[in-house]
């Protein structure tokens, strides 16, 4: 079999169906210029150990460089009987620097120590991408904080008016998980930069090179202390995998708000026309598909996640092909995030905020309860008794369709003596907001300081 890495102690070559089978190819191209970076490095570590002249590393460095522009430039490409992309590249390089020159590459490594190096490589680029991308979603969220300070709606639990809160204060608690998404990122990179090069096929090699010199030629830091484990875990690709699901579901979970608040209903936002879509049949229609797509697409990344999970449960050690199994959902949710990512903040930037529709709605719903039962407490009324009489109020507002405040004073006595009309200072959304004062809390002069804090952090990455 021409060109395959492992025909010598095989009469026949490969079925088609296991060709077939086997080809991964059409997915681990994307992986080609990192082979390349790692096949530059092991030789500069083959030359350190002698097994290269510095006249034959210089040869093969240059013949590597030139592999890499011709599959940049797509003059090299697999071919139907490549197995992969090392055996693949093993063949332009041959085709390239001759077989005496070429054929001396492969010593003292193994496909398993390359691939488990190179999917970490490959991680490791697209993460600060998708970090990047995530950072302006941040900042664009900020914006919006900061472009409505004294915006004000009703805050929900289980969906149901709550209490009512700063826009603002809403919109950076969706900021908040994106930060900390920021720092999965940037801890998962501490662990991702570590080398599994130099542990060949699964117990390390015996030609005395020195993997701490692929390893620092490619950015990574020290070699792994395992060969086994390093070749092996893959645990690195599914905590990326987790890291892109969250974001997934942190994005996942603004969109449905943004989805109702977008409705005729709700009527609290309008969406920009770039950043909406219509319908074929009914011409009135403006569709928040971006929010809908980040919905659909936070299951596919849950999916890919648990996939990965249940590929590598039960795996025994060592390499096993299994692991070849990793790559398409990895690559999957990377890819995934950086379409979605730049869509989803253009949306969020562009979004128009209808405040007066929200101040309307803010108090409705006896969403001041809370701020009577407090009043009440602060007169020297105990909570248990206090939450008793806000609540025989809003029964009693509730069966006239009056608002709380609406009550005369005879009838707010009625109710209970601890009752007086001064009671009505509170029963307004703004003077429910800003005496919220505490840790955290949603009055003005907290959620600006908060703000300013998420300006801060956000600076950090
Ligand atoms: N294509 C494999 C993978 O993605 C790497 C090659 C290892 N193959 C092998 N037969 N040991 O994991």
């Amino acid at each position: 079999e021409a060109g395959a890495l492992w025909g010598g102690r095989f009469a026949s070559g490969p079925s088609p169906a296991l060709q077939e089978l086997s080809r991964s190819t059409q997915f681990d191209w994307i992986l080609a210029p990192y082979d390349i970076r790692g096949s530059k490095a092991h030789a500069a570590a083959l030359a350190a150990a002698g097994y290269l002249s510095d006249d034959e590393l210089q040869r093969m460095r240059a013949a590597l460089d030139e592999l890499a522009a011709r599959v940049a430039d797509g003059r090299f490409v697999p071919s139907a009987e490549d197995e992969d992309v090392h055996s693949a590249l093993e063949r332009g390089l041959i085709e390239i620097a001759g077989v005496a020159l070429g054929g001396k590459l492969r010593a003292g490594r193994s496909r398993n120590d390359q691939i488990a190096t190179l999917v970490r490589l490959y991680l490791i680029d697209h993460a600060a991408g998708i970090g990047s991308l995530l950072l302006d979603l941040a900042e664009a969220l900020l914006d919006q904080a900061l472009a409505h300070p004294a915006a004000i709606l009703p805050g929900r639990t289980h969906l149901q008016h709550a209490q009512p809160v700063l826009l603002a204060h809403q919109l950076a608690a969706h900021a908040w998980p994106l930060v900390r998404d920021l720092e999965r990122l940037r801890d998962w990179r501490r662990r991702a930069t570590r080398s599994p090069y130099g542990g060949g096929a699964l117990a390390g090699s015996s030609l005395g090179l020195d993997p701490r010199l692929v390893a620092a030629e490619l950015g990574l830091g020290d070699p792994l202390e395992n060969s086994i484990d390093g070749t092996a875990a893959r645990d690195v690709v599914a905590e990326f995998a987790f890291v892109a699901a969250q974001i997934g579901i942190d994005l996942s979970r603004l969109s449905e708000e943004i989805i109702l608040w977008n409705t005729k209903e709700f009527g609290f936002v309008r969406l920009h026309d770039g950043y909406s879509t219509g319908s074929s049949i009914m011409p009135q229609k403006k569709n928040p598909d971006i929010a809908e797509l980040a919905r659909g697409k936070s299951g596919r990344l849950i999916g890919n996640l648990t996939g990965l999970l249940a590929v590598l449960k039960g795996l025994p050690l060592a390499y096993n092909r299994d692991l070849q199994e990793d790559k398409e959902p990895v690559f999957d949710s990377v890819q995934q995030l950086e379409v979605l990512l730049p869509a989803f903040t253009g949306m969020v930037a562009t979004l128009s905020f209808d405040t007066a529709r929200m101040a309307e709605l803010a108090p409705q719903g006896f969403s001041l309860a809370t701020d009577v039962a407090e009043w009440l407490v602060r007169q020297g009324v105990p909570f248990r008794d206090a939450h008793e009489i806000s609540g025989e109020l809003v029964r009693f507002c509730e069966e006239r369709g009056v608002e709380l405040h609406e009550p005369s004073d005879e009838e707010f006595a009625a109710i209970s003596e601890h009752l007086r009309p001064e009671v009505r200072e509170v029963l307004t959304v703004e003077g429910s907001v800003n005496s919220r004062l505490g840790v955290g809390g949603t009055a003005r002069a907290r959620v600006d300081e908060q703000l300013a804090r998420l300006a801060e952090r956000v600076a950090e990455f």
